[in-house]
């Protein structure tokens, strides 16, 4: 959209939230809040976003300091939102077209809505364009007073209306489309006459009206889209829309998802065709899983890479880590960051790992730690493994090759070397290189006490 500036409200405290956290840093859908209208105004095309801040502005300003497109404005004392948007006038300097006013507690607007807005704006010649929709419970929102016509005359707060106000059921959503001009003169007229002594934005429709300059209305079906967040019942609401969306996406193109109201995957991650997710399934970051995948009930994955054809199984918690094609993990393995697993590599039950690589085809099936190691191909890594990784002071290194049986009870006390097609016998731990085709064994013979047992009688 050539000509279009967005102005997003972020100063105030969030009091309601009754957080140490300014409201609108909570996360909603793993970002925070206020990184919605962010990118709503980005993809609506404005050639700049100007973000007020106040309350916790540092906070703010340092998520976004790598953002070119955004300007900052400061509103030091939070006197209301319209006074907030007096403050964006100098970010805004020598602009003439349309300002989109966007509320950073507004996280589930779309896109195409604020385009829609704006073209009806436009079309209208407006001087002001409010959102509105009509809700059940309009508990709290500002009402929309109007003309008959469709002319709105004025928005009154709830705290502010009368009896009969408060029966209206259309309400503001605090996303407006206001003329560059008219905007930055209205709102050094305002005042703070009002139950909350705030310089209410709202008032510049009553000064539009008395201008006889066109205040409209743009309404929209969907109220989800326009809910405020003010406390932390509306948090969880606005998270359980925005969790529907994103689980809707993914099946309509393809993917099974058993219970969508308990699979919580964030917007970033991405899922081939066929993939079945399980309830209370955990998938964020930049996480990428191909087709034909299970990921079954309970499991955590966060910014991993996992190919085609993966078992993820019940209770598998994972981080950073690389599963490629066919491999199976799980249940109840723990993959720690820096776990890389090539085609057909075989975890099993209370495995953990952490910054190893295992080769096509290997197998650590049972309750084993695997930390810092390379480990070949086609090794079978029996239950009870343990690389003894840390000296107290450093991390050191175990290697084992190619087609390597390591028995059952096996500790590799690293810096280690295991050489191709050893055994390694079980109860053995390893404290010295291994060389190729070799056993290592290092255990105390047995010995039988016959009658041992009667004797003691
Ligand atoms: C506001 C509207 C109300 C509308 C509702 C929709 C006004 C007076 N009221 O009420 O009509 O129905 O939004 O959600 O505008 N902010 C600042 N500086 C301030 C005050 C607020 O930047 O001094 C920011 C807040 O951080 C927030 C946004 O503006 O992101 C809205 O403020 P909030 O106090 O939540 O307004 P509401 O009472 O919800
Ligand atoms: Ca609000």
């Amino acid at each position: 959209m050539a000509n279009v500036i967005a102005i997003i409200l972020a100063a105030g405290k969030g009091t309601r939230m009754k957080s140490d956290l300014v409201k609108v840093m909570h996360p909603v859908g793993g970002q925070p809040m206020i990184c919605w209208p962010v990118e709503v105004a980005r993809e609506a095309g404005a050639e700049k976003v100007v973000l007020v801040t106040g309350h916790q502005s540092e906070t703010v300003r340092e998520f976004f300091a790598n953002a070119p497109d955004i300007v900052f404005a400061l509103q030091e004392e939070q006197l209301g939102t319209g006074h907030a948007v007096a403050c964006a006038r100098e970010a805004c300097a020598g602009f003439g077209g349309t300002v989109v006013i966007l509320s950073g507690d507004v996280p589930l607007l779309r896109a195409e809505t604020v385009q829609a807005m704006v073209a009806h704006h436009e079309e209208r010649a407006a001087a002001v364009t409010v959102l509105t929709t009509q809700v059940c419970d309009p508990f709290g929102y500002g009402r929309i007073v109007k003309r008959e016509g469709g002319r709105i005359l004025r928005i009154v707060e709830e705290k502010d209306a009368t009896e009969e106000e408060r029966g209206i059921t259309e309400i503001n959503a605090g996303i407006y489309c206001v003329n560059a001009a008219f905007l930055f003169d209205a709102v050094t007229r305002l005042d703070n006459r009002n139950r909350q002594g705030e310089y209410y934005l709202t008032d510049i429709v009553k000064a539009a009206s008395e201008q006889n300059e066109l205040c409209v209305s743009f309404s929209v079906s969907d109220a989800d889209e326009v809910m405020g967040v003010n406390d932390r019942v509306q948090l969880a609401q606005a998270a359980s829309v925005v969790r529907g969306r994103i689980n809707r996406d993914l099946m309509l193109s393809g993917i099974t998802i058993v219970d969508p109201a308990t699979a919580y995957i964030e917007k970033q991650v991405s899922i081939g065709r066929d993939t079945t997710i399980h309830p209370n399934v955990h998938i964020s970051g930049n996480t990428i899983i191909g087709a034909g995948c299970v990921i079954e009930p309970g499991a955590v994955i966060r910014a991993c890479t996992i190919g085609k054809g993966v078992t993820v199984k019940t209770g598998t918690v994972m981080t950073d880590s690389v599963l490629h094609d066919e491999v199976s993990v799980g249940p109840m393995a723990h993959l720690r960051p820096g776990t890389v697993l090539h085609s057909h590599v075989k975890i099993g039950n209370f495995v953990e790992t952490k910054k190893i690589e295992m080769g096509e085809g290997s197998k650590a099936s049972h309750l084993t730690y695997l930390g810092d190691a390379t480990i070949g191909s086609d090794v079978n890594v029996g239950c009870g493994t343990i690389t003894c990784n840390y000296d107290g002071v450093r991390k050191h290194r175990t290697v084992i090759g190619d087609g390597v049986f390591v028995g059952s009870d096996v500790q590799f006390v690293a810096p280690v070397t295991i050489g191709c097609n050893s055994l390694i016998a079980a109860g053995t731990t390893v404290t010295k290189d291994v060389p190729p085709d070799s056993l290592a064994i290092a255990r105390s013979p047995q010995v039988n006490k016959e009658g041992w047992k009667l004797k003691k009688k």
